[in-house]
């Protein structure tokens, strides 16, 4: 029996005595295999057939085809760039933990609206910012993404803000270090007008409300997104500020994480409800 077998069972048989490389080993497995299933779950997730439709809200107020949201989640599961991304970071976070409802939901905006300046706020590992960057790829477009980001100080250690960003995405990326509050109007006076601006760096109000502020006098027309948008009620503010449905991936309650919406600016849709049904304000 090899080496490695005997202290297996060795650590089975007095399980404290387990090598922290089995350990390690088994866990990389588990992150794995927990990954192929979550990957699968979130894309299935949006998926449209046609007995029972559109499974998820969030695109309820657009002009989204089913066909088109079902060739995204095919792309993104089949995407080399996203699954090394996702693999990269699964070293140091449980892949349990990523919401990944946000990831889509930008994927298919930038797929569907090719926007060419895109703004982002809260990078973190970068998983929204490399979902945002593969789409601009696929898009095959000359889209730049600006991000901003005050570095957490739970990054892995040695780790600059997107680090899961594989090199291959980061010739159309700017990242700007430093608050919101400081970087992003001085961002939004040297570059072109964006068309499309995520929130998902600081979830105060006063945060929030400045960035979508600040984005909506800064943008034409195009979209404004973020996420933990029902922590409180800048999002449904910004709405209303620009007359805009609500387009969230669930109903969600002011005072809670987690939900995920975007707001048209400008003239990119016509005739939309006013009020998301399920919403409970
Ligand atoms: C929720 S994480 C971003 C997650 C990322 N968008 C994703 O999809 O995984 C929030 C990030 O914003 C950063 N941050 C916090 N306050 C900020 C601020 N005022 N301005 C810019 N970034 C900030 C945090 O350090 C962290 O890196």
């Amino acid at each position: 029996m090899s080496r490695k077998l005997s202290l297996i069972k060795k650590g089975i048989q007095k399980p404290h005595r387990i090598p922290s490389f089995v350990l390690t080993s088994i866990l990389k497995a588990k992150q794995k295999y927990e990954f192929q299933q979550n990957k699968n779950l979130f894309v299935d997730d949006f998926r449209v057939d046609s007995a029972s439709g559109l499974k998820n809200p969030l695109f309820r107020h657009s002009d989204f085809k089913s066909n088109e949201i079902n060739r995204y989640a095919e792309e993104i599961h089949q995407s080399e760039l996203l699954s090394q991304a996702h693999q990269t970071r699964a070293k140091h976070r449980s892949l349990k933990a990523s919401p990944p409802s946000r990831c889509f939901g930008l994927y298919s905006l930038v797929r569907h609206y090719s926007p060419d300046v895109l703004v982002e706020t809260g990078v973190f590992d970068g998983l929204s910012t490399v979902y945002l960057l593969e789409a601009l790829r696929q898009n095959d477009s000359v889209g730049h993404l600006y991000s901003i980001d005050d570095p957490a100080p739970n990054l892995p250690p040695n780790k600059d803000p997107g680090w899961i960003i594989p090199s291959e995405l980061r010739n159309n990326w700017d990242l700007i270090l430093g608050k919101s509050q400081d970087e992003l109007e001085p961002l939004l006076n040297r570059i072109d007008s964006p068309d499309l601006f995520y929130h998902d760096s600081w979830h105060t109000y006063p945060v929030m409300n400045y960035e979508f502020q600040t984005a909506a006098e800064n943008m034409c027309d195009g979209i404004i997104s973020g996420h933990d948008v029902n922590r409180n009620h800048a999002f449904l503010e910004l709405c209303s500020r620009v007359n805009s449905s609500v387009n969230v991936d669930e109903p969600f309650r002011i005072g809670r994480m987690g939900v995920f919406g975007y707001a048209f600016i400008g003239g990119l849709t016509e005739d939309i409800p006013q009020r998301y049904p399920g919403w409970q304000y």
